[in-house]
């Protein structure tokens, strides 16, 4: 049987060694100890203006206002504004990792860790990682990883699956309304000033983000990475970043046991690998009933989501999550040996198979912006 060290074997990255074809995702093979994940700190931050526009600031940052415990639940009707009030980012614009390069470019004579960190780095968003994190356990969707080697350091950025692009451009009114949704609660839920109160009348308008930039390493690989924040709470007990964010989730309502179990199992898993990746400690859950009212919220505590199932053997384990995305890292290390911002390596994973590797130049799989390597060459 393949055990996981196995693609590490080309470890550290010599030309006279050959790399992997392909990485298994079985989680089987990756439930050895938890490894090494040191503490994501914040570098930085940066916002998307209502014509998502880049602002090296924190103005798009939002601050957690819940409604009071006391007296009856809220009652956030997360269908209001629904379509006429709704502006919806344009998905068909290929962001890539472009806003991520350009606080990358503005802040690389400041970085901490040393000369010669960054060279070491994986440059990439969160949301890819969470992708990587959750795959030992993914049924349903695929994902491809473009990769390019640019003075020294890795970067690596999601490309749309065909399938992945089908489906959205196939997207249901229900399923957009339910989008919708999910951003819905984050206004009623978030307030512009940290003195202030939730505004639900206004627009709701995706194109708008706040990203927190951070400093992290999984095992031997030095992580920067960026990732969309819902909000702040003033009255965290620290008050220092990643640990006084907090994300913002729906869920349906759930009233059997059944529901509950299938909910640990599925939502739960993304919601950790998400909020963990980031050192978000806590995730806000807004249950809405079939009218789509929110009338009830639950806090869950990142770091006690996998008690939720620890005893299930149809559960997820924190170990394999961490322990694929390492050996994804290393084996993308390995494979990417040439220094090219315009050669690229694209990994393709479907489920039930391994992890496998193509090899393209320039368009349409380049990602890294001339605009960003003339200036890095300076
Ligand atoms: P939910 O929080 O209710 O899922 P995030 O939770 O990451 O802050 O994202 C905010 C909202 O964006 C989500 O609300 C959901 O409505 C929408 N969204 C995020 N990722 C999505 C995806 N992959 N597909 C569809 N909608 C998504
Ligand atoms: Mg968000
Ligand atoms: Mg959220």
């Amino acid at each position: 049987k393949r055990r996981a060290q196995e693609a590490d074997v080309a470890e550290p990255r010599n030309k006279l060694a050959r790399p992997a074809l392909s990485l298994p995702t079985d989680p089987a093979l990756y439930s050895g100890p938890f490894p090494f994940y040191r503490r994501p700190s914040e570098l930085g931050c940066f916002s998307l203006d209502a014509q998502r526009q880049y602002h090296g600031d924190a103005h798009a940052l939002r601050y957690y206002s819940p409604p009071p415990t006391y007296g009856q639940g809220p009652k956030f009707d997360l269908r209001d504004g629904y379509p006429d009030r709704y502006q919806p980012r344009d998905e068909e614009v290929r962001e890539g990792l472009d806003h991520l390069l350009r606080w990358l470019l503005d802040h690389r004579g400041q970085l901490e860790g040393g000369p010669g960190w960054l060279a070491g780095a994986i440059v990439t968003w969160r949301g890819h990682l969470t992708k990587l994190l959750t795959t030992p356990y993914e049924q349903q969707e695929g994902w491809q990883l473009a990769a390019s080697r640019f003075q020294g350091t890795l970067y690596l950025s999601e490309v749309e699956t065909p399938a992945a692009r089908a489906q959205r451009l196939a997207r249901s009114p229900l399923l957009r309304e339910l989008m919708y949704m999910g951003y819905k609660f984050e206004q009623y839920m978030c307030a512009d000033k940290p003195e202030s109160s939730p505004d639900p009348s206004g627009d709701v308008n995706t194109n708008v983000a706040f990203c927190s930039v951070l400093r992290s390493r999984l095992g031997n690989h030095p992580l920067l990475f960026s990732g969309e924040v819902d909000c702040t709470d003033p009255q965290a007990p620290s008050t220092q970043p990643p640990t006084c964010y907090v994300e913002l989730k729906t869920a349906k309502e759930m009233h059997r046991p059944g529901h509950w179990r299938s909910f640990y199992r599925h939502k739960l898993l993304k919601w950790w690998a998400q909020s963990f990746l980031l050192g978000v400690p806590n995730v806000v859950a807004g249950f809405r009933n079939p009218e789509g009212f929110v009338c009830s919220l639950k806090t869950f505590p990142t770091m006690e989501m996998f008690e939720y199932v620890r005893n299930d053997r149809d559960g997820w384990n924190p170990s394999v999550c961490m322990n694929f995305c390492a050996a994804f890292l290393s084996f993308a290390q390995n494979t990417v040996v040439q220094d090219d911002p315009r050669l690229v390596h694209l990994f393709s994973w479907e489920p039930g198979s391994p992890v496998t590797v193509s090899k393209h130049q320039d368009a349409p799989y380049a990602f890294l912006p001339t605009w960003y390597v003339e200036a890095m060459t300076q």
